[in-house]
């Protein structure tokens, strides 16, 4: 963990050093993904980079890198570092310049990846499933672009963890709709069926909910892209998560209601399990799952 990728160099972390006069800093006018190395092997890295030029479209930052340059660095970031088991974590920001709101004539964007130490719980933790707490959704109207303005899934987190929870999760005030996790999707089973709400601008579209939609196809688990309600969701069969650092999460609890019989259920578990198989951890189905 000792290099940072940082403008088109690799430079020890001490060493790297960004001007208060960033965008990024200043107004949070910047992107950022989140890709996981399990023991060396990067999951998913293209659907990042894919996710990152289109969060980089959306808010019209101008290009630095190609996608295939950015595979490289990663690739070499993770080279260089002695720890195998990682978060790749990349930002991009439209760079320095003096304070105006509206876009610089010239700046060139701040690129930066650094490592960081996997959110992901231990085993125990999926066996059990988690807390999680509702929280009101007071962000703006574009979830959907990954951007480092996290202040609402800041403070939303903040009162996940004062209250002893996993997770907060954020439901419309008036509708009752739960958009998502403040670093995760929500999903709930019922009847079978594998319910998230709607891949559009009110959520991101979560690389390892894409990789769930897939695992339930490949199941025959029928999945259904849908909003829900707070009220259908603590009647649902199951709930669980899914994000990088949550992977495939069993909820048991919402606020201080339990989900079925508070244990995590047999569908989640089925969608764990083989998330687990493509994460190359087949040998840990046992710890994870708690049976033969
Ligand atoms: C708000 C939000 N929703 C969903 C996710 C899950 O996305 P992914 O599965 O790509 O990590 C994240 C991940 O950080 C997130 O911040």
């Amino acid at each position: 963990m000792k290099y940072v990728f940082l403008n088109g160099k690799f430079v020890p972390k001490e060493e790297a050093k960004i001007s208060i006069e960033d965008r990024g800093f200043l107004f949070g006018d910047g992107i950022y993904e989140v890709i996981r190395a399990y023991n060396g092997r990067l999951f998913r890295l293209d659907d990042h980079i894919e996710r990152l030029f289109k969060s980089a479209e959306a808010i019209r930052l101008p290009e630095v890198y190609k996608a295939e340059e950015i595979k490289e660095y990663v690739n070499k970031l993770l080279e260089l570092s002695d720890e195998k088991d990682v978060e790749i974590y990349i930002e991009w920001t439209r760079g320095v310049a003096p304070r105006e709101h509206a876009f610089p004539s010239k700046s060139e964007p701040t690129f930066v990846m650094m490592l960081l130490k996997p959110h992901s719980q231990p085993p125990e933790t999926y066996r059990k499933g988690v807390k999680i707490v509702s929280y009101p959704e007071i962000r703006w109207k574009y979830p959907y672009i990954k951007t480092v303005n996290l202040l609402p899934n800041v403070l939303a987190k903040q009162f996940a963890k004062e209250n002893g929870a996993f997770e907060a999760i954020f439901v419309h005030e008036d509708t009752k709709i739960v958009t998502e996790g403040s670093s995760s999707n929500v999903l709930m089973v019922k009847d079978g069926k594998v319910y998230c709400h709607e891949t559009n601008e009110s959520i991101l579209f979560g690389i390892t909910l894409k990789v769930v939609m897939e695992i339930c196809d490949k199941l025959g688990i029928d999945f259904v892209g849908e909003k829900f309600t707070y009220d259908e969701m603590i009647k649902a069969d199951e709930v669980f998560l899914s994000g990088t650092g949550a992977e495939v999460m069993p909820v048991v609890m919402v606020d201080d209601k339990v989900i079925a019989d508070g244990k995590p259920g047999e569908v989640t578990k089925k969608i764990l399990a083989e998330f687990l198989r493509m994460t190359w951890r087949e040998d840990r189905l046992k710890e994870y799952l708690g049976e033969s």
